[in-house]
This record gives structure tokens, sequence and C-alpha cells, in this order.
């Protein structure tokens, strides 16, 4: 099997939101003077193409000429198990699986099933933006606790800040683990407490894992549901092969609900929407790769972390720019606060002069002001690219 990851795609005018819709989402909020020539680093998702047995297993299923209703067959189910219990040690029961189209969807089910409108919905922040627009539309209250940054420049959790805000009634807290946008893997520890306060303020614990397979070497992801003391608390997590093998547009997603009670009422909610599992081409294609997907993700994590040595070698000579290092994710956190410039200005520059579409930190709340985040993602030659723009935009 050949994997490489250098080969460039052209993307535009494939309906990809990165691709083809960054004009009207920045010219929505910023200035864009000439919108020709920029280059997209900004959503999450891959410009490598998917391993090829994903191809191969949704052409497999094509040559059967007939669509029908399908079910999530228990060869698939078997490929997922193993999966987690191959590459996190975590053993999931198949009775657990509840099949979604994304996990963004996902959350919106839990919250949904387990809270009323009105109720308390907390979140650290920064982090990734559904986490509270969707509470949002669901009419619940958001309560936003900033993680702190700590000495290594990446972010923790304040647990005593934490603690008030869950005093106050807070039903139920989403986690981002690792972390989006800045690709903390959180130690065992700071699950530990967070699980433990969970506990004791009777709050529904989502652990949203989407990123959890992209972990560079140093650092170890572990599954929420796996730490200690996790058996007595309410939780659900949301897992995926979306961003690991570059499949959103599939619309995959799982809901891990071990206790029972949890899972039968997210099952009825799910029946109440009509909601079905997955479609036939993204079950083919999803068995594919967690049966035979570790090298190519293994590959794709080695050259995604030499795109990110690149970046932080160049970028952090510019004055007042830092880069945070993520544990995981193919996301970069980029410190701009020591450039002096605001977010409009940064923006423009970005926009207007270097000509690359980038993350504003404000998307993540307000605690994400001064940062920037940039998908690393691409072919080595987009990355020198997009460092190239980046430079040019300071000048
Ligand atoms: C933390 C997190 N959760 C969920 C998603 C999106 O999940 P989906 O496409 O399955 O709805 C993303 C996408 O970037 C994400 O970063």
């Amino acid at each position: 099997m050949t994997i490489q990851f250098d080969e460039i795609y052209e993307r535009r005018n494939t309906n990809s939101f990165k691709w083809d819709k960054f004009k009207e989402r920045f010219r929505a909020k910023y200035r864009v003077e000439d919108d020709s020539d920029i280059l997209p680093m900004w959503v999450a998702d891959m410009d490598f193409a998917v391993p090829q047995i994903v191809i191969d297993a949704i052409k497999e299923r094509l040559n059967h000429p007939i669509f029908g209703y399908s079910y999530i067959s228990d060869e698939c189910k078997e490929a997922i198990q193993q999966w987690y219990k191959r590459r996190h040690n975590w053993h999931i029961n198949k009775d657990a699986l509840i099949f979604h189209s994304g996990v963004v969807p996902a959350i919106a089910t839990i919250i949904e099933t387990f809270t009323e409108p009105g109720d308390k919905i907390c979140i650290s922040t920064p982090v990734y933006a559904p986490f509270f627009s969707i509470p949002k539309a669901l009419n619940r209250q958001i309560i936003e606790c900033d993680l702190v940054e700590s000495k290594e420049h990446i972010y923790e959790y304040d647990f005593e800040q934490l603690e008030e805000a869950f005093k106050k009634g807070v039903k139920a807290y989403i986690l981002c683990s690792p972390h989006n946008p800045a690709g903390v893997v959180w130690s065992k520890d700071t699950l530990k407490k967070l699980i433990q306060l969970c506990i004791k303020y009777d709050v529904l614990l989502i652990s949203d894992e989407i990123h959890s397979d992209i972990v560079f070497e140093g650092h170890k992801h572990i599954p929420t549901m796996t730490v200690e003391g996790a058996e007595q608390a309410k939780i659900v997590a949301c897992i995926a092969p979306t961003k690991t093998f570059n499949l959103a547009g599939l619309h995959a997603a799982i809901i891990v609900a071990e206790n029972k009670q949890l899972r039968n009422a997210l099952i009825q909610n799910k029946m109440a929407h009509g909601l079905d599992d997955w479609n036939v081409l993204a079950a083919s294609g999803v068995q594919a790769v967690y049966e035979k997907g570790d090298e190519w993700l293994d590959r794709m994590i080695q050259y995604v972390s030499k795109n990110i040595d690149y970046l932080e070698q160049e970028l952090n000579k510019l004055d007042g720019i830092r880069i945070i290092r993520p544990h995981a994710t193919y996301l970069v956190w980029i410190d701009y606060r020591g450039t002096g410039l605001s977010e409009n200005e940064m923006m423009d520059r970005l926009i207007n002069k270097g000509k690359i579409a980038l993350e504003p930190g404000t998307k993540y709340s307000e605690a994400g002001r001064g940062f920037l985040r940039i998908n690393l993602a691409c072919p080595f030659e987009t990355v020198k690219d997009g460092v190239e723009r980046f430079k040019k935009a300071l000048l």
C-alpha cells in the first residue's frame, strides 16, 4: 500500500467547506480586498487523501447495486471495539455503541435528552465553538470557566473555579479531550478530579474524544471512561473516525453509553427524532479504517509532527509570536499577544496582506483573544506556503 502525504490535491470547487466557503464566511466578518488567492488553513479537515482502504471498501460496496435499508454489522462493531482496545486500551461493550451522524449532532442529542431549556451547561474555554453554540441553540444556559495558562504555556484546569460553577447547579459539563484548539492531552489526575467533581455535584459528563487518535510521541490519550472512579459517574463519550482519517463528509460518529439507563434514554430520543444509524457507504469505509488503518494513521501523525516542527521553528522567530506546541490534534494554537495587534488588525493583515485564512481566537470564546488556530493536516509545501504568507502578513 502506498501512503504518501506530499501530494497536493486541488480542492477548490469540490463543495469543500474549507476551500470553497471561507470567502463567504470571512467576507461576512472582515474586510476582504481580493479573495482570489487566499490559502485556507482554518476548518479542521485534512488536505490528505483518505487511506486507500476506505476507497477500496466503498468501491467494493458499490459493486452491489442496491442501497436499501441497512444496519451496522457485527463485523463493523467488532472493528470499532478492537480499535479502541488496541490503540487506547479501552474495552467498549458493543451494546454501548450508539451510532450518530456526527459528534456535534450527538452532543445536541445528549443535551436534549438529559437537560431542560434554561438548564446550565458548563464548558472550559477557549474551546470548540459548537460547545457553546449547540447548547445556546437548545436554549440552555452556558457557564464558561476559563482554562488557565500553565508554566509550560499550555492550559490547565482551575478546579476551584469549576467547583464554584458546579455549586450553582450545573446539569452537564462538556469536556474536550484532547483539547481543541490548544491540543492538550489531559492527564489522568486532571480527568480524575473532573470525574470526582461531576460525581459530587451530580453533573453529566459529556466527553468529546474525537481528537483522541491523533496524539504525538511522548503523550498518551486517556479515555475518560477508563479513569478510576468513572464507573460511578454519569458519563457518555463521543468518538469518531472522522478527524482521524479525514472522513467528515461521510458523517459517522458514535456515542459510547455503558450506563444502561443513560443509553436507553439516548436511544429513545434518537428514535423520537427518527434518527438513523450510518449510511451503507460510511459503514463500509469506517469498518475498513478501524480494521486496517493503523499504519496510515501512524505515518500521518509523524508527517504532521514534522509540519509542526517547521511551523514552530519559523514562527517562533517572529517578534511577538509564540507557538503552543500541541500534544495532540493537527491544529496549532498561535499566541500573538506579544505583537500588540488587535484581532481585527491581525485578521486584516492575514487576509489582505498575507492572504491566508486562519481561525481567530475569539471563535473559541473571549478567552481565545490574542490567539489564532492553524490547521497543519496538509502537504509540507502548503505549510511552507502558509508560513511565508504569515510572515508577509506581519511585515
Ligand atoms: C472537539 C470537536 N468535536 C466535534 C467536532 C466535529 O464533529 P462532527 O464533524 O462529527 O460533528 C470537531 C471538529 O473539528 C471537534 O474539534
